[in-house]
């Protein structure tokens, strides 16, 4: 099997002082526009969907989502139909993402925010499967059973690069790690970082998403003390701190994902979480598309930041 990413070792002075070593998967890297997890995710689900020649795909996310601009790239590609379920206004649809996602031609559905809360109800979905006969419904982000697949593919690829005590990966709506946990057959320790504020929820949402010999493996759990405020919050301090990091080991990094990986790897290895020698790898998923948001509203500044993926659609 060749490694879709590369494997890159990286150095800080306090891996250093510490004795830590770090290497992160640069999943990022795969596609600029597919980037990192959702390459992983999206594999199989779009693979079944030609496969059951599906009219089409229909998926959920935000305004600035992810998930969306890289299904959007990848169902163009492929040349099947997509609907984004967008939570918000129809007047965000020429920002950066939904531009983009317009322009390879996903339908933009908006919902408000108590419809898009019903995006995982049995009922709601049935309705959504009537009014779209022989469409295939992609749960936000990606993470289903499909996409567990796909991403466990990462650790088959990830032995073959190296040794490793602990994988750290960003997470959001779960599939991600779940996928990880199932490639990974309680070899390492696995460590997620939410990126969100929540209470617990997370841990039983990727217990779901996994398969009944899976469930009781425990070699992983989920640190909920880094999301820095809450989804897609961060202060200009942390924001710094993850630039700084980008600086210093030359990869792009975002405050929105990747980044509270980053803050909470440096608290934890300065706090002596890890013994040294200990081998850590990251996972790089990507989501520098996800800036563009920031920088439209003024959130970031543009000129400090990694330049994006595509130059903003013109309207
Ligand atoms: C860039 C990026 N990293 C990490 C994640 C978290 O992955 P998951 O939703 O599978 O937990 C997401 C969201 O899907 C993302 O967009």
């Amino acid at each position: 099997m060749t490694a879709l990413s590369k494997l890159q070792s990286i150095s800080h002075p306090i891996f250093k002082k510490h004795h830590i070593s770090v290497a992160i998967k640069r999943d990022d890297q795969i596609n600029n526009i597919i980037s990192g997890n959702k390459w992983r995710k999206l594999k199989h689900n779009l693979r079944h969907a030609k496969a059951a020649t599906a009219k089409g795909i229909i998926t959920f996310g935000g305004c600035f989502s992810n998930h969306i601009h890289a299904a959007a790239f990848a169902c163009y590609q492929q040349n099947l139909p997509i609907i984004g379920i967008i939570r918000g206004e129809v007047s965000n649809q020429d920002n950066y993402t939904l531009a983009w996602a317009k322009h390879w031609g996903m339908q933009l559905n908006f919902v408000d925010r108590k419809t898009y809360r019903l995006r995982n109800d049995e009922s709601y979905l049935q309705q959504l499967q009537q009014q779209y006969p022989d469409h295939i419904i992609v749960p936000e982000g990606g993470s289903n059973t499909l996409a567990l697949a796909g991403v466990a593919e990462i650790i088959d690829e990830l032995n073959q690069q190296t040794e490793f005590d602990t994988l750290i990966t960003p997470v959001g709506s779960g599939g991600t790690l779940a996928g990880l946990i199932l490639g990974d057959k309680a070899q390492h320790q696995l460590i997620g970082i939410s990126v969100l504020k929540q209470q617990g929820y997370l841990e039983s949402q990727v217990e779901e998403l996994l398969p009944a010999e899976a469930k009781k493996l425990n070699n992983w759990s989920i640190m909920n003390q880094y999301h820095c405020g809450g989804y897609a919050k961060f202060s200009q301090q942390d924001a710094e701190k993850v630039r700084e990091f980008s600086q210093v080991t030359g990869i792009d990094f975002e405050p929105v994902y990747s980044g509270k990986m980053i803050l909470a790897l440096l608290e934890l290895i300065e706090s002596g979480y890890f013994q040294p020698q200990h081998r850590i790898i990251l996972l790089h998923t990507g989501g520098i598309q996800g800036l563009a948001g920031m920088f439209e509203r003024g959130i970031l500044n543009e000129d400090e930041w990694p330049t994006l993926p595509l130059p903003p659609m013109s309207k």
